[in-house]
């Protein structure tokens, strides 16, 4: 009997989609004779029933096209926005499900979207994820498709943000995404030759990053790129937070622990003109003008790099022989030159931040690259 699967993309877009889109159910269809459809807008189209037939003619002339063609957003299963109301609309998305006879739904997404994968696992859906973001955070895999086409992005704007803060003499700080890990600063920190690294994992000093600078000045060098992940937070800020969400886990009832998540939003909220405030206590440090660059999501916009189109591509050929081999409720990981199929019990809830002791950071502290710790 045919079988058909389902594909909805969920969470930040992320180049490398459409690649994905297109090997999962080119493979699906000519390898295993699968009817596929695509569900628009992430969980939503799911529970709407939104649908789009992902045949030949549908997936072709898309490997390099950025965004996804099945449109994405960050709503959840169980706290969906319907109407005025937050509703828990899991079973609408399992009805769809059964509707169109599915026997699997692939959940193209991150760490939140294999969260919410997993709600509908639980409902008894036959689930499989692939892991996609520019962050590459997701727990259980290798890399993420998205990360190597934000890399380049990253690195590209440090190169070109390097001849006009040494022509002005100038402090340029700028902020890489990355939610909260450092992969992408750090990775495009180095690649581009920032002369300051400063990523979530490592809390700052600033006026060890102003040191660094004068002493870059002293040297006859009287410029300075910072890379700092949008994440990355000063001590005093890294231990306000931490004592934030130790009131969140601590709290002893309901109101406690609105109150103290509350708390923890309002800390966030401000936390976001960090960057700016930074270059303003540097350039206050060290006497050097100083400009700041918010890259933004120029990073994750545009056509996936060769090497996100072949991750994508290998990841979703596999998933598909995962599908019709009957193996669900996994992530579909890369695993050196494999794939491999990683249980979402051990995925979800979890992120990859970078380990202190990670060969990048020796890299650049070799380099006497600054972190803002020493
Ligand atoms: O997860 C990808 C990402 O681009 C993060 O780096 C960033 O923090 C976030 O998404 C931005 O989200 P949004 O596009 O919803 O503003």
């Amino acid at each position: 009997m045919t079988k058909s699967i389902g594909i909805l993309t969920a969470g930040g877009d992320s180049p490398g989609l459409n690649a994905a889109i297109r090997a999962v159910g080119k493979a699906a269809m000519n390898n295993y004779g699968m009817r596929v459809i695509g569900f628009r807008q992430g969980f939503r189209g799911l529970m709407q029933n939104r649908t789009i037939v992902l045949d030949a003619s549908a997936l072709s002339g898309i490997l390099t096209i950025g965004g996804t063609i099945l449109g994405t957003s960050r709503d959840k299963p169980h706290k969906m926005p319907v109407g005025d109301q937050i509703m828990d609309m899991t079973d609408a998305m399992v009805e769809t499900y059964n509707l169109h006879h599915l026997d699997a739904l692939v959940c193209l997404g991150g760490g939140g979207t294999a969260k919410n994968a997993y709600r509908l696992m639980e409902k008894g859906l036959n689930i499989l994820t692939l892991p996609k973001t520019i962050d590459n955070d997701v727990f259980g895999t290798d890399v993420t498709f998205g990360y190597d086409t934000a890399l380049t992005i990253a690195a590209e704007a440090i190169d070109r943000l390097h001849s006009t803060a040494h022509s002005h003499h100038r402090i340029i700080v700028v902020e890489i995404m990355g939610h909260n890990t450092g992969w992408l600063a750090l990775g495009a920190g180095i690649a581009g030759g920032a002369d300051a690294i400063l990523i979530p994992e490592i809390p700052y000093d600033v006026e060890i990053v102003a040191e660094a600078i004068l002493h870059r000045s002293r040297a006859g060098k009287p410029f300075s790129i910072v890379a700092v992940s949008e994440g990355a937070l000063s001590k005093e800020a890294a231990n306000k937070r931490g004592q934030l969400e130790k009131q969140i886990v601590e709290a002893k009832n309901k109101k406690e622990k609105k109150k103290a998540k509350a708390a923890l939003a309002e800390f966030e909220a401000n936390e976001m003109e960090s960057t700016s405030k930074l270059t303003v206590k540097l350039e206050e440090l060290t006497g050097l003008e100083s400009r700041v660059t918010i890259l933004g999501h120029v990073q994750r916009g545009g056509t996936p790099s060769p090497a996100d189109r072949l991750l994508a591509t290998r990841l979703g050929t596999a998933c598909a022989q995962y599908i019709n081999d009957g193996v669900f409720g996994v992530m579909v990981a890369a695993c050196g030159d494999g794939t491999q199929a990683v249980p979402l019990e051990q995925v979800v809830g979890k992120r990859k931040t970078v380990p202190l002791n990670h060969p990048w950071i020796n890299t650049a502290r070799a380099l006497h690259v600054c972190m803002g710790d020493d």
